[in-house]
């Protein structure tokens, strides 16, 4: 069946391990560490909803003396990355370098080596975006890995945090508790966080999943207490717990998932979020705020 078939009845999960059953050995991706994730789910999908001026504008400073600082959580293979990176320096395919090209720097990080180590291999900007293999969850090898690349710049948190795709992960693997506290390390360590939640059908699709190949299910799936409106759910426990703001949602992407912007209220560095940008987008309709 046609993954565009798909998309209309379930998760990108579900219409990937299906229409790649000898590569993703369906049932073998249980924290979403699909192969060929970005065929399923491309990057231009979240990238013609973000303004390519968007970091630019949220970070006016001057690039030379203090670089933008990304961290990718759940990075898979890099495509999402680059693309990223490319977006938001306004890259051309092919283009390898710019007078920006100094600007950015990503610290992207997944759970699983080998899509790690295809990343770092087809990276073309491996001066600007660094690869780790790393449990996001795992409290103390985060904190060494993490420190280590801020310290190099002299920096204690990431200007920005990019979490697309992920926190269905942890949450069915996790806990309702595993999903609080991703979000509360995520917004201590960034300045701006940008969540693309997965919406609650993705969840059963990847238990109906599981079940289908008669595997265990999800070890939390049945005793989620957060369920429902996911993206309401992480805007409530970033806002009410985690002392976060919402910025603004940038529309939603054709797979049903809404991309939402973040601001740490508390980040005595950051700068507020130009009045110029959310009127651009509510103009081009695709960045509606939520302010309140
Ligand atoms: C569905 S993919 C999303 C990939 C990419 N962010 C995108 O949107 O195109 C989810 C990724 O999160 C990673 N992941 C899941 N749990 C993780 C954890 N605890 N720490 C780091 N990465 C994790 C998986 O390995 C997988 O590559």
């Amino acid at each position: 069946m046609a993954a565009s078939t798909k998309q209309a009845t379930g998760g990108v999960e579900e219409a990937a391990a299906e229409e790649e059953p000898r590569i993703l050995e369906p049932g073998a991706a249980p924290f979403g560490n699909f192969p060929q994730y970005s065929r399923f789910h491309p990057p231009e999908q979240r990238l013609r909803l973000l303004p390519p001026e968007l970091l630019r504008r949220l970070f006016p400073q001057s690039p030379e003396s203090r670089p933008i600082l990304g961290l990718d959580v759940g990075c898979n293979s890099g495509d999402l990355s680059v693309a990223l990176y490319k977006h938001f320096l306004s890259l051309r395919d092919g283009e390898t370098c710019s007078d920006a090209s100094g600007e950015l720097h990503l610290l992207c990080c997944d759970i699983d080596p080998v899509l790690v180590e295809r990343a770092e291999k087809e990276c073309p900007f491996p001066d600007a975006l660094t690869f780790i293999t790393l449990d996001f969850m795992n409290q103390r090898t985060r904190k060494v890995l993490l420190s280590s690349f801020l310290n190099q710049f002299g920096r204690s948190v990431f200007d920005i945090g990019f979490c697309m795709s992920v926190t269905m992960w942890i949450h069915l693997n996790h806990g309702d508790r595993g999903l609080w506290e991703f979000l509360a390390h995520l917004s201590s360590l960034c300045r701006y966080l940008l969540v693309e939640p997965q919406p609650w059908k993705c969840y059963r699709a990847a238990a109906r999943r599981l079940r289908k190949l008669g595997l265990h299910d999800f070890d939390h799936f049945r005793s989620l207490a957060i369920r429902g409106d996911m993206a309401n759910q992480i805007v409530q426990i970033l806002t009410q717990d985690h002392g976060m703001e919402l910025v603004c949602c940038f529309g939603n992407t054709s797979w049903d998932r809404s991309l939402l912007l973040f601001r740490a209220k508390q980040a005595t560095e950051t700068h507020p979020i130009p009045e110029s940008l959310v009127e651009e987008g509510k103009e081009k309709n695709r960045l509606r705020s939520w302010r309140q």
